[in-house]
């Protein structure tokens, strides 16, 4: 089994270019479907969950093809409707196809996306929105047998009892099937949405309102192919800014706006980092310790992300002080906790909260990913800490960094991947 082999206790030093967003790819691949003809989306990483929705394009009848980091997708030909267990299997936010088919073909057939391991992942919010839309959606068997009603899809206002980032895409891609215009009121903020509006516009949909709690789409028109370039990365770029926080030393970041990183970068600075902003690139420089912030509460963008949690938490695990986390977003975020404390990490977990007593230097060990967030963290931790880190389960890391050890030696770590 491979790993990551990690000499902490050194400061970082180095400039990195963040690669493109996983979470703005994703949709924006699926939405691909919504024009017949070839789409070119660059700035695409080269991640597992991003092969998993080329191989269900492929599925479907897309032609699919990859040069660097731009993917064409030919979506002219469609000749299914349906995505197999063993793909929708492979990662739960291909529910996003969902709306994609049903705006493009009227129908679609997909098997209920799983939970994971951050707990249950509900898509009741998708569901009663598509339906709201006009869509049939039979669950049998664990199957979800979706069709536009005999009128097609109309558009409608929409409520989002929870800004659900996944279910405002799904809504948005159904929309633009729709008769009519669609607005989804309490929709997500994230700087993914924005992304994925851009996209839609490019493909000549009529989109507003994205990155507002009110997202506005009049459907119908048919749409052409276009090109877009994804977004920057904003929690990979997290993660490699409190790697530096961790280990201490100045970094450079490049390809993201900091602007999508306001929360984290607050509470870096809050901990002690210097941070700086100056055309397109964002710099950090830590010194000594990191002191303790108080709270960290989770919560929808422009909240502070759940998505950087456990990397937040792996670089002030090493510090001083005393910081309460509160993951409000997932009921199961905190399977880093015990890796953390082979490390020598005081982290008290009583539901959704964690109390981190900074233990002034962690140490190296080994240590076991769980999920993709929780993994990163562990690299992190191990930048920071004494002696050797060695984190293994990296199909996790995988799935959301093109190659998490190349980035962190761009920034002077000393990581390595071990073939296993
Ligand atoms: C997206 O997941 C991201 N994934 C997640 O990133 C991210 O953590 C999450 O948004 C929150 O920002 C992608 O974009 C591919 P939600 P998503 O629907 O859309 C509840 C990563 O590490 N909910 O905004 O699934 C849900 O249980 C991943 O890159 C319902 O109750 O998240 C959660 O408590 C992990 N019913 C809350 O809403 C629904 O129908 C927010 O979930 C849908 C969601």
């Amino acid at each position: 089994m491979s790993y990551l082999e990690i000499r902490g206790g050194r400061p970082l030093s180095g400039r990195v270019r963040v690669q493109g967003a996983k979470n703005s790819a994703l949709p924006i691949l699926a939405a691909a479907l919504l024009a017949p003809g070839e789409s070119a989306i660059r700035n695409c990483p080269r991640l597992t969950d991003v092969s998993a929705t080329l191989d269900i394009l492929r599925l479907l009848g897309c032609r699919v093809e990859r040069e660097g980091d731009e993917v064409r997708v030919d979506a002219a030909c469609l000749e299914r409707r349906d995505i197999p267990h063993s793909l929708m299997r492979e990662m739960r936010s291909s529910v996003i196809f969902l709306g994609a088919l049903l705006a493009r073909l009227g129908e679609a057939e997909l098997s209920y996306p799983g939970g994971c391991e951050l707990g249950p992942r509900p898509i009741d919010l998708h569901l009663a929105s598509l339906r709201a839309l006009g869509a049939e959606i039979r669950e049998e068997q664990g199957a979800l047998l979706a069709r536009a009603g005999r009128n097609g899809l109309r558009g409608r206002e929409i409520c989002l009892s929870i800004p659900s980032v996944g279910a405002t895409e799904n809504v948005m891609l159904a929309a633009c099937g729709a008769e009519g215009t669609t607005t989804i009121v309490g929709a997500a903020r994230e700087p993914e949405i924005e992304d994925l509006q851009g996209f839609l516009r490019c493909l000549g949909a009529r989109v507003s309102g994205a990155g507002s709690p009110v997202v506005t789409v009049t459907g119908g028109a048919p749409l052409h192919p276009g090109e877009y370039r994804v977004m920057g990365d904003r929690i990979a770029g997290a993660t490699y800014l409190c790697a530096a926080a961790a280990a201490g030393g100045e970094v450079e970041l490049s390809g993201l706006d900091p602007g999508t990183l306001t929360a984290v970068l607050d509470c870096l600075e809050r901990a002690g980092c210097e941070v700086h902003t100056g055309g397109e690139i964002l710099s950090l420089t830590a010194r000594g310790h990191l002191r303790g912030i108080g709270a960290v509460r989770t919560a929808p963008y422009p909240g502070f992300p759940t998505d950087a949690q456990a990397i937040l938490m792996a670089a002030l695990a090493g510090g001083e002080g005393s910081t309460l986390f509160v993951e409000n977003m997932f009921d199961s975020r905190y399977h880093h906790v015990d890796e953390l404390r082979r490390m020598g990490a005081e982290i008290q977990v009583a539901g959704r909260a964690a109390m981190v007593t900074g233990a002034g230097r962690l140490r190296g060990a080994e240590v076991r990913s769980a999920d993709l967030r929780g993994g990163a963290a562990l690299a992190v931790a191990g930048l920071g800490a004494e002696g050797i880190t060695r984190v293994t389960g990296l199909p996790h890391i995988r799935r959301g960094y093109e190659d998490l050890a190349r980035d962190l030696r761009r920034l002077g770590a000393d990581v390595r991947e071990i073939p296993g």
